[in-house]
C-alpha cells in the first residue's frame, strides 16, 4: 500500500509542480496530439505486453526526430535511380547512444533504425527502494569520445532523476559534448534535478506527469516500465 509507506528520504524536500519546471530553455515536452495517445495507451493497465513495447518504440522514434530537429547535416552524392547523381544529406558529426538498462532497452529499436552506425553504450542502473539512490551496477562506456558530436541516453522514466543524473556523470569529463536524455514520462522533480545536475543536458519527454508518490513513482505514471516491457513484476 504505497499511502501506507513512510516517505523516502529523496521525497523529504518538496516537490516541485509540473509549472516550476514546464518552461525551462532546455526541457522539451512532446505537443503531439498522437504523444498524448500513445502514452494514454501506456498509462492503461490493461495494455498488454506487446502493445506496451510497440508504444513505447513508437514515442521514442518521435522524440528521436525531436531531439535531431537541429542535428547538423553534410552534403552528400547519392546515385540517383536514372544513373544521375542526387545531391543529399548526411548527419555531420558522428551520435553516440547510451542505454540505461533495463527499460532503455525498450526504446533502443527505433534509436537503430534511425541511427544504425551509432555506438550503443549501456549503463546498468537500479533504484534501491527504500532510498530511492540509484546504484550503477554495470558499466560498458568508451575511455573516449573523440569524434562524438552529440550523446543520446534512453531511459524511459525519469522520477527522481537520481539513475539520469548518476550516468550523466559517469559520462563527464570523458564526454564534454552536448547530451539529449529521452524519456518517455518524467515527474517534475527528475526533470529539476537533471536539468540542474548539468548545463549541457537537454531533456525531451512525450510527457511531463504531477508528481512521485511515497514509492517514488510518477503521478499519474504507468508503473514500473522495465516490469511492463519484459512481463515481469
Ligand atoms: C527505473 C527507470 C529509471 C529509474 C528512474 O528503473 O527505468 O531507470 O527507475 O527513477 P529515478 O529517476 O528515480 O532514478 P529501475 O530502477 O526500476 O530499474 P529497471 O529498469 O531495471 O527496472
Amino acid at each position: 500500500m504505497a499511502g501506507a509507506e513512510p516517505p523516502s528520504p529523496m521525497l523529504g524536500r518538496e516537490q516541485p509542480a509540473r509549472a516550476d519546471v514546464a518552461g525551462h530553455p532546455r526541457l522539451h515536452v512532446m505537443t503531439h496530439p498522437l504523444a498524448a495517445i500513445l502514452t494514454t495507451t501506456l498509462r492503461d493497465a490493461r495494455t498488454p505486453v506487446p502493445a506496451f513495447g510497440h508504444c513505447v518504440q513508437e514515442l521514442a522514434r518521435g522524440l528521436l526526430w525531436e531531439t535531431l530537429a537541429d542535428v547538423a547535416t553534410a552534403p552528400v552524392d547519392v546515385p540517383g535511380h536514372s544513373g544521375v547523381p542526387v545531391a543529399g544529406r548526411i548527419i555531420a558529426g558522428d551520435v553516440a547512444l547510451v542505454v540505461i538498462l533495463r527499460a532503455g532497452l525498450g526504446m533502443l529499436p527505433p534509436a537503430r533504425e534511425l541511427l544504425p552506425l551509432a555506438p550503443v553504450y549501456q549503463v546498468g542502473a537500479r533504484r534501491d527502494e527504500a532510498t530511492l539512490a540509484a546504484r550503477i551496477y554495470y558499466t560498458n562506456l568508451p575511455c573516449a569520445y573523440d569524434d562524438v558530436a552529440r550523446l543520446l541516453v534512453l531511459d524511459p522514466m525519469l522520477a527522481t532523476g537520481g539513475s539520469a543524473s548518476a550516468v550523466v556523470r559517469l559520462l563527464r569529463p570523458a564526454y564534454r559534448g552536448p547530451i539529449a536524455f529521452l524519456g518517455i514520462l518524467g515527474a517534475p522533480l527528475g526533470a529539476r534535478e537533471l536539468l540542474a545536475s548539468d548545463p549541457d543536458v537537454d531533456v525531451y519527454l512525450a510527457a511531463l506527469d504531477d508528481h512521485l508518490d511515497q514509492r517514488g513513482f510518477i503521478v499519474p505514471g504507468l508503473g514500473d516500465a522495465g516490469d511492463r516491457l519484459f512481463g515481469t513484476e
